[in-house]
């Protein structure tokens, strides 16, 4: 064997070497119960890996993130405890990014704090995508204290376990509903935040808490205050796949799918003496996958010591109504519609001013052509309509 195979072999070794390494690391981190006797830090630092650890990413839009994070060569952690998200998602991620050191899934409640803290001492996360919440307004209002325990203290324990570890990115999933009401339109980041429902309350303090903990700390921090969101993966691999359960709570178009399907007669809009052009809420929609580029964006921008806060939406408010049509053409189905009254906590309008957004982060909505992204969603429900199936 002359010198130059030689070197080639041992560098070929070493690189097989490694990758044994990490897979066994990662392989211990992944069967893990959040019980690790032994902490095993998973670290991708020393190979220029961003490992980022994504919090409900069994979830709708976390593993819309998730999937978006694994494209771009980050390895991700998600931890979910389940109550809302789809184990079925996160086998469809490692499905398509099969090798152990570039996804592990840790099952873990957030408001254990004991399991967090010894999620975040096994792995060397270089920042945390903070998604993990309840996320229904009405439902908000008849469990409030259910929102504050799980998005309040729960961004609590995320954070103080994040500054006891060093770790020094936090991307945070906010909302418009923090503003509540406000009168003028469009809303711009400067728009007094005032939430009328515990949801949007439940935000608001875990968005303080951030603001905070931040003026002391070296912490990059980003909030993101979405508004609605929509959509699915263009390549169909995954869809939104809320709890049976949680339908009377849902968005709506989960309630137009179901209408479209037959799973219900037909679709129950709340409230169309709304002071609008049309008496129906008046909504900003952002597909998920112009959302979860804004997630890549405001990670790519992220500055120690500095909290950047915007606005994600498409700037364009659209009707309850026209949501509707829009649905009844992408699915090709006549939805029967009921009028019934308000639901409590709902506001009139809402839309976005994202030019702070564009500006800064560079982003722009790409996929506004409300249509086409419910037709992308519907190619989704259909094949899917039980979810991600039993077991999920
Ligand atoms: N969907 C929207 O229109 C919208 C709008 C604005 C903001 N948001 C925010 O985006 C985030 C994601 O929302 P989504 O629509 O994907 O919801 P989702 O219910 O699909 O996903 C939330 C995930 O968090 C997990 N989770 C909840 N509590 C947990 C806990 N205590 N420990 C561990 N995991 C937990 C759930 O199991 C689920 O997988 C939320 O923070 C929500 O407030 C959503």
């Amino acid at each position: 064997m002359d010198y130059v195979e030689s070197k080639i072999k041992n560098k070929f070794s070493g690189k097989v070497l490694l990758a044994a390494s990490l897979a066994a690391l990662c392989i211990i981190a992944l069967i893990q119960s959040p019980n690790i006797s032994s902490p095993n830090e998973l670290s991708h630092r020393d190979i220029g890996i961003m490992h980022v650890l994504v919090t409900g990413g069994a979830g709708y839009i976390g593993s819309h993130a998730a999937l978006r994070l694994l494209k771009d060569s980050y390895c991700v952690t998600i931890v979910d405890n389940l109550s809302r998200g789809n184990l079925g998602a996160v086998k469809v991620l490692q499905e398509l990014f099969p090798e152990p050191w570039r996804l592990q899934f840790i099952y873990a409640d957030l408001g254990d704090a004991k399991s967090v803290n010894k999620i975040f001492a096994a792995n060397a996360f270089d920042a945390v995508m903070h998604f993990a919440a309840v996320a229904y307004v009405g439902e908000s209002t008849l469990d409030p204290l259910r929102y504050y325990n799980n998005i309040t203290s729960n961004t609590l324990v995320v954070v103080e376990a994040m500054a006891a570890h060093g770790v020094k990115t936090l991307i945070y999933s906010s909302t418009c509903a923090t503003y509540g009401e406000p009168e003028k339109m469009p809303i711009t980041e400067k728009t007094p935040q005032a939430p009328i429902n515990p949801y949007g309350k439940a935000k608001k303090m875990a968005e303080d808490i951030i603001l905070d903990f931040s003026k002391t700390s070296d912490m990059a921090v980003m909030i993101l205050r979405y508004f609605n969101v929509i959509g699915s993966d263009p390549e169909g691999r995954l869809g939104e796949a809320p709890r049976p359960e949680l339908r009377e709570h849902g968005r709506i178009s989960g309630a137009c799918f179901d209408a479209a399907l037959g799973i219900v007669p037909g679709l129950k809009i709340r409230g169309a003496d709304y002071n609008t052009a049309d008496g129906t809420c008046v909504r900003d929609y952002i597909d998920v996958n112009d959302l979860v580029d804004a997630h890549v964006k405001a990670l790519a921008h992220a500055k120690a010591r500095e909290v950047g806060i915007y606005n994600v939406g498409t700037g364009k408010g659209r009707s309850v109504k026209e949501f509707v049509e829009a649905c009844k053409k992408a699915t090709g189905v006549d939805i029967k519609v009921e009028y019934l009254s308000r639901r409590p906590g709902d506001y009139a309008q809402v839309y976005s001013d994202p030019s702070k957004i564009n500006r800064e982060l560079n982003w722009t909505a790409q996929y506004t052509d409300l249509q086409q992204s419910l037709q992308i969603a519907w190619t989704w429900q259909k094949l899917h309509r039980n979810g991600y199936g039993t077991g999920s």
